[in-house]
């Protein structure tokens, strides 16, 4: 059998608009974009949502709309994909890498409140916070709304994995949906993605003038986008206000994510399946264990993620994931922390240790194949090749 990491799902109904999309002249932003945003946006719940090409442009754009400068400072949590932190470094600020919490790999807002303390005291500026819904299980975004008023910090949510996600303070509150809260949410479509366009992204903002500000910066610094400008509904002028960037999404794109949306609470519900189904047959052995999972959190489940018991075994991870893809299994890690990538550590001078948590975690992880309609077989293919290697090599 051969299990791949993640496989899209993509229906008929997405073919069939991309079809209607290629015949009908308009290819770039048009009306499948605007169409998309403004189902997007009330989906989260947002009052603005920005199509964008990836989720790092949505990043980049959000930074952009806060007002980033040089030299600023922005807290990121080491456990998390190169944009988070990249996207600050394209304005020559500072990102402080925080540590993770061992139970759910989400930031550690202590370390953030440690770290923030010491950027103040030494006269720092410090702009920004972006927390990552780790795997789409959300952060502790109480704890966080609550740093940023006392930093008088932004939040920028990196909801590359959240759709959807939500969360509630206790059981006697409301759902919130992941973004609904900070200034800025940006989601990824990326082709192995909850829901995906092959390539996109979404910002989404209740603040008219972040959102202004990232619609113009997403198309050249253009005070009107193309859309309106080429069809009967703009006129020919337009003015560049900045230098902006070229970071729109093409109605090629929308026709592949309006349906993708649509189906975007089944596909939760079936990867929510596979989640549940790993839990009970992973509980047989003593040789892994999972991720803390939260009662007041609806999971996205982009990631299914387990820890190898390492003291228990005669082999390390790279071994497991060679044998599971021997076995025709694709797994991955999530993530090598960025504090222990050359460019972190030459650059900021890390060592591993300096985020202790994250530098020991980020050897037992393994990310399992997870995606909407993966079979029951399937499942149990994956988990019996992983328990019988991991029996073999055990200590
Ligand atoms: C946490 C996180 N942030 C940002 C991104 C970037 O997303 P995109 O590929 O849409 O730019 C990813 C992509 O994997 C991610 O995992």
């Amino acid at each position: 059998m051969k299990i791949p990491f993640h496989l899209p799902r993509i229906e008929e109904e997405e073919i069939a608009e991309v079809v209607a999309t290629l015949r009908s002249g308009w290819l770039t932003t048009g009306a499948k974009t605007k169409q998309f945003e403004a189902e997007f946006a009330l989906y989260v719940g947002a009052k603005h949502a920005v199509a964008l090409n990836s989720a790092t442009a949505a990043l980049h754009l959000a930074l952009e709309a806060i007002g980033l400068q040089k030299g600023d400072v922005v807290l990121v949590p080491t456990m998390t994909f190169a944009a988070t932190a990249e996207v600050v470094r394209y304005f020559d600020a500072t990102p402080i890498l925080v540590d993770c919490r061992e139970s759910d790999f989400n930031i550690d807002l202590n370390d953030a409140c440690r770290k923030a303390d010491e950027i103040v005291s030494a006269g720092g500026h410090l702009k920004a916070i972006i927390p990552v819904h780790f795997g789409g299980q959300a952060v502790d975004m109480l704890g966080v709304l609550a740093l940023a008023k006392a930093y008088n910090l932004k939040v920028i949510e990196d909801a590359a994995h959240c759709c959807p996600a939500f969360y509630r303070e206790n059981q006697t509150m409301p759902w919130k949906s992941v973004g609904s809260e900070s200034d800025v949410a940006c989601y990824s479509f990326y082709a192995n993605k909850c829901i995906t366009t092959g390539e996109g992204g979404m910002a989404c903002t209740n603040d008219d003038n972040l959102a202004d500000r990232m619609r113009i910066m997403a198309l050249h610094g253009i005070s009107k986008d193309a859309w309106k400008r080429f069809t009967a509904e703009g006129s020919w002028y337009y003015e560049i206000v900045a230098p902006g960037y070229k970071y729109n999404l093409t109605d090629i794109a929308s026709s592949i994510g309006l349906h993708q949306l649509r189906k975007a609470n089944y596909f939760r519900d079936l990867r929510d399946r596979v989640a549940k189904t790993y839990a009970r047959l992973l509980a047989e052995t003593d040789l892994v264990r999972p991720l803390y999972i939260n009662a007041d959190r609806v999971h996205a489940w982009h990631l299914y993620v387990i820890r190898l018991k390492l003291d228990s075994l005669r082999i390390d991870r790279a071994v497991v994931i060679e044998e599971l893809k021997a076995a025709g299994v694709g797994a991955s890690v999530h993530w090598i922390p960025l504090h222990m990538h050359p460019y972190y550590r030459q650059t900021y001078g890390y060592q591993s240790e300096d985020l202790p948590i994250a530098a020991r975690v980020s050897r037992e992880n393994i990310s399992l194949p997870i995606f909407p309609g993966m079979k029951d077989e399937e499942i149990a293919y994956v988990v019996d090749h992983l328990l019988a290697l991991l029996e073999k090599h055990r200590r």
